[in-house]
């Protein structure tokens, strides 16, 4: 069977039909994503957290992946498979050209995702140039954690608002694919959605963005300590794992999650 495409995607934005993506690691999950019919699987580097234990996701490494990209691979046939690639594998425009060839010939990713704004312009040019699909990734940018102060709320002043949706159209124009957002208010992501032509993909960023994110282990109620406010333990009340992956595609598709709970204002 063919993967889900970014032609595709961009049709489901057009037609207002809800993009339903999760993270995912390893093969069997992979499976089950994918018969549960999820758009897109990303290869997140929260496995620094939630696969390898640390604090961040600073430590992951553009070896560990390329090995579990290659584990979800061949695990899936139909999502769309976007990765990460890791802190500082795309600090230059050359080192991100190199890292992202590696992340596709040796991982056999479709896209990869990289976190930052008006400084990654040039870079996503460049890659998307030589044939690399980009998906960036705004507000809350995990890798920069001890720069942001903690993993806390974006785009809450009139000033950050403006700069994140300048950030937006800035890096739609050099080329990306795809546009995360992460925990910023609902009527920022809404004013970001509607002015942008790709897909975008919130977590912690409301029900009016094009489609929905959340780490796997977040919404099976598996991550150690608190869950983020944001997200929603789907396995609560379900009974199996494929169970609670197909309640979210299925509350996803019908805009019931996320829920007012679930979002900022
Ligand atoms: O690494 C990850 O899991 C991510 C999601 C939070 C979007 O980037």
């Amino acid at each position: 069977m063919n993967r889900m495409t970014l032609t595709h995607l961009r049709k489901l934005k057009t037609n207002g039909e809800k993009i339903t993506a999760l993270t995912v690691y390893d093969a069997s999950f992979a499976n089950l994503l994918d018969q549960a019919g999820l758009d897109i699987l990303l290869v997140g580097d929260s496995l620094g957290m939630v696969i390898q234990g640390y604090d961040s996701t600073l430590p992951v490494t553009i070896d560990d992946m390329i090995y579990h990209c290659r584990l979800v691979q061949r695990g899936s046939q139909r999502a769309l498979l976007v990765v990460d690639m890791p802190f500082m594998t795309y600090a230059t425009p050359e080192t991100a050209l190199n890292n992202a060839a590696r992340l596709m010939r040796e991982g056999q990713a479709q896209v990869v995702k990289l976190e930052g704004g008006s400084w990654l312009v040039e870079t996503v040019h460049l890659l998307t140039e030589r044939g690399i699909p980009v998906c960036a990734h705004l507000g809350l940018t995990p890798q920069s954690v001890h720069q942001l102060g903690g993993y806390r709320i974006q785009g809450r002043t009139e000033n950050e608002a403006e700069r994140l949706l300048k950030e937006a159209l800035a890096l739609e124009s050099a080329g990306a694919s795809l546009l995360v957002i992460e925990c910023i208010p609902t009527a920022l992501a809404t004013e970001i959605t509607s002015h942008l032509t790709i897909p975008v993909i919130g977590i912690g960023a409301g029900a009016t963005c094009d489609g929905q994110v959340l780490v796997l282990y977040d919404m099976l109620g598996i991550t150690p300590g608190k869950r983020p406010s944001f997200s929603k333990d789907f396995l609560a009340g379900q009974g199996s794992i494929p169970a609670a992956i197909e309640a979210f595609v299925k509350a996803v598709k019908v805009k019931t999650f996320p829920g007012d709970e679930h979002t900022f204002k």
